[in-house]
């Protein structure tokens, strides 16, 4: 429910669960006068009352005389929506626009609203929430100092404790304007007293968990790789005052984009924290020309009054619910076998055939052919851009014709975003690659970016991967991106607009995906950027699963799937079970039922043990996926940021199936353990031991490991 008190001037913004009130004051700027769990209540005089040292004096021109604004407001001290560039509010500000006559200031002023059932409408096809079950609120505001119009959406979902916000910048004057920022969200708090906490990594070593205080200054979280997010992830959360799993004030933050972004988190003598956050503005410089809109990604924000899992549990929902747009997404997601770990680039059709028929006897519903099959590619040195066929290699039609006769799915591995300088398209059309103007263009992977930024690209590119999937049946792809951008210099967008390349390059992302995902709306695409290096919300508008990491050892693994699925469901994360010699397949198997489960080996190789090991997890995955690892709730025990294992556990929606695994990485566990979710008075059986529900969640569960090494283990609670 949204409400405008038209005396007060006070929205109230709330679900019966949260509330959030924000104040229009004397001078039409957006106060923010509370966020977090449900009341009714709101003191506005409390506010006034508790400024009142702090007013902000005027100078009143016409009058010649200082003055006190009306409501006694502080351009220090106050808690608002969108801070002001300038003027006195000395902390970020979401939005910056230089115009015309050079000028930096902005201040957003009131002008009107509306409240509407339902989330924003988005004309263009870029990433955006869907679904009826929330209300918005849009207000209108003009910039005090240019004809620069901002509107700010706010919508609050009526079935989960989620707010979305972005801002959409119309220029109305008749002059370019320079945005130098466009954030896509600001939410001021009135206490300093948070930890945040943070995901960052490396190839390989993603989503280690950082957590600090909020510092005085400045902090900032962000990317400038030109994705999002194998160094940092745009998924953060704050907790206050030691919250922890299952107690405390947790709110979590994220946004629908795939680029650069940033996160600044600041706070100052005034105890009071602002959090602004969207498109990173690093050589950020977007020309508005008059009547053109500028639209920011949606910026999330999960708030939770019963600690870290209930703010996840909003995400989870959100995502599945509100953001992948994968038509299939709510069907049994068949267990996926993907050659690259197998045999990398080295395969023919003879071998690759062999390799679909042991992928069949291990349980394997979906063969994925990866890297390799395209061009002359038989290493990372050549041919990205040229898809077509490697002909002289394999034959890509008999073996798919040979894995639907097994009875599997067919996927294909593509990396559409990229050009290697050895390939057909780099000598027709070298302009499409960006970095030429270097005497060095810097390589990644021995490979440079395409220039996405132009839709001749796409249009080739698409083409391209079209005449692939029109000829062969294909039900899955991997999309894949293997490096960052290192340069963003594009002559052809002109002196003034090379601050657009980085943004437009995104758009150009989400241009040529979204092509094909409305071509093929059968197709599962798992999104891949070398691992986890692009697994954000955009990118899950489009990719219902993202592979999250090229490292599948456990004793690396156990952190990446316990941190990504703090902010994504389990369903998202893609997990294989590989050759690591770490420990037993049956182990393996275990952490892969915990993300999307699948295989990434020689299956040759396998010796019989091996084989029936991976059966009979398969079996576990079969029976159980969909009513426990993906409809179910996942609850996070044990996070292995500060101890040698970490747990997480599952229970299904009718609270008669739960599933708990712990992953030790060394040493020797022996525990008693707390569960959650259960029912109270049932009883669980758990390998011929019966418990009762609520002794299991009040005295908990007891357990020892005492393997050398990494050790995994499943227990499994039936009512
Ligand atoms: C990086 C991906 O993360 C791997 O899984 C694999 O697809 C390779 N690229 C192929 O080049």
């Amino acid at each position: 429910m949204i409400e405008f008190d038209k005396n007060k001037k006070i929205f109230n913004i709330s679900n019966g669960s949260i509330s959030y009130f924000i104040y229009v004051n004397s001078e039409g700027i957006l106060e923010n006068l509370y966020f977090g769990k449900f009341t009714d209540k709101i003191n506005l005089e409390k506010r006034i009352k508790k400024q009142d040292n702090y007013s902000t004096q005027y100078y009143d021109k016409k009058e010649n005389v200082e003055k006190m604004f009306a409501d006694k407001f502080s351009v220090k001290h106050s808690l608002f929506e969108i801070g002001f560039h300038n003027g006195g509010d000395n902390r970020p500000a979401p939005i910056i626009v230089q115009k015309n006559n050079g000028m930096y200031d902005t201040n957003f002023k009131y002008i009107s609203h509306k409240i509407y059932q339902g989330l924003p409408i988005f004309k263009s096809d870029e990433p955006h929430l869907t679904g009826g079950n929330a209300e918005t609120l849009e207000i209108t505001l003009k910039d005090e100092f240019s004809d620069v119009v901002l509107i700010y959406n706010l919508s609050i979902m009526l079935d989960k404790d989620i707010i979305v916000k972005n801002f959409i910048l119309k220029n109305d004057g008749s002059n370019n304007i320079n945005i130098l920022r466009a954030f896509s969200g600001q939410l001021d708090l009135n206490s300093r007293k948070y930890k945040v906490h943070h995901f960052y990594g490396n190839w390989g070593n993603e989503r280690n968990e950082e957590v600090n205080n909020v510092l005085v200054g400045e902090q900032v979280i962000s990317s400038n790789y030109g994705r999002s997010s194998h160094e940092h992830n745009p998924f953060i959360f704050l907790t206050k005052n030691g919250a922890n799993f299952t107690i405390g004030e947790v709110i979590g933050f994220n946004l629908v984009y795939s680029g650069n972004f940033k996160y600044s988190i600041f706070s100052d003598y005034t105890n009071t924290t602002r959090i602004s956050w969207g498109i990173n503005d690093y050589d950020f410089n977007w020309i508005l020309e008059p009547e053109n809109i500028f639209v920011t990604p949606q910026a999330v924000i999960s708030y939770s009054k019963n600690g870290i899992d209930e703010m996840s549990h909003n995400f989870h929902s959100l995502i599945k619910e509100n953001l992948i747009q994968y038509k299939k997404e709510a069907d049994y997601k068949s267990i996926l076998f993907n050659s690259w770990e197998g045999c990398t680039f080295n395969f023919s059709t003879k071998s690759i055939k062999d390799y679909a028929t042991a992928a069949k006897e291990i349980g394997a519903e979906l063969f994925v052919v990866d890297d390799g099959w395209f061009g002359h590619r038989n290493d990372d040195h050549s041919s990205l851009g040229d898809w077509f066929v490697n002909e002289n290699k394999v034959n890509l039609k008999e073996v798919e014709i040979h894995v639907h006769s097994l009875g599997m799915k067919f996927g294909l591995w593509f990396e559409p975003e990229m050009i290697s300088f050895d390939s057909d398209l780099f000598k027709k059309h070298p302009e499409y690659a960006v970095g030429l103007y270097r005497e060095h263009p810097i390589l990644q992977r021995s490979q440079l970016m395409l220039d996405l930024t132009n839709d001749e690209v796409i249009d080739n590119i698409c083409c391209q991967m079209v005449r692939i999937l029109d000829s062969i049946k294909i039900d899955y792809i991997k999309w894949d991106m293997n490096r960052d951008i290192k340069e963003h210099f594009i002559e052809r967008l002109g002196k003034n607009h090379q601050g657009e390349m980085l943004h437009k390059y995104v758009l150009g992302y989400y241009k040529l995906i979204g092509k094909i995902c409305k071509k093929y709306p059968d197709i599962m695409i798992e999104g891949c950027a070398s691992g986890g290096g692009r697994f954000d919300l955009g990118t899950l508008y489009y990719c219902p699963q993202i592979w999250a990491s090229d490292i599948s050892k456990p004793s690396t693994r156990m952190f990446i799937n316990f941190n990504t699925s703090l902010g994504y469901p389990l369903s998202t994360v893609g997990t294989h079970i590989n050759n690591s010699e770490e420990t037993s397949y049956e182990e393996k198997g275990m952490l892969s039922l915990f993300g999307t489960f699948g295989y990434e080996m020689n299956p040759l190789k396998l010796t019989e043990i091996d084989k029936k090991e991976i059966n009979n997890i398969a079996e576990f995955y079969r029976k159980n996926h969909k009513d426990l690892f993906e409809n179910g709730t996942l609850y996070h025990l044990v996070s292995p940021t500060k101890n040698n294992y970490m747990v997480m556990q599952v229970v299904n929606k009718t609270k008669d199936h739960s599933c708990l695994i712990v992953v030790k990485k060394e040493g020797t566990i022996n525990k008693t353990l707390k569960l959650r979710g259960l029912d109270f008075k049932s009883t669980y059986k758990n390998d011929h031991t019966k418990y009762n529900g609520q002794d299991l969640m009040e005295n908990g569960f007891e357990f020892k490991m005492n393997k050398p090494g990494v050790e995994i283990k499943l227990f499994d609670f039936k009512k």
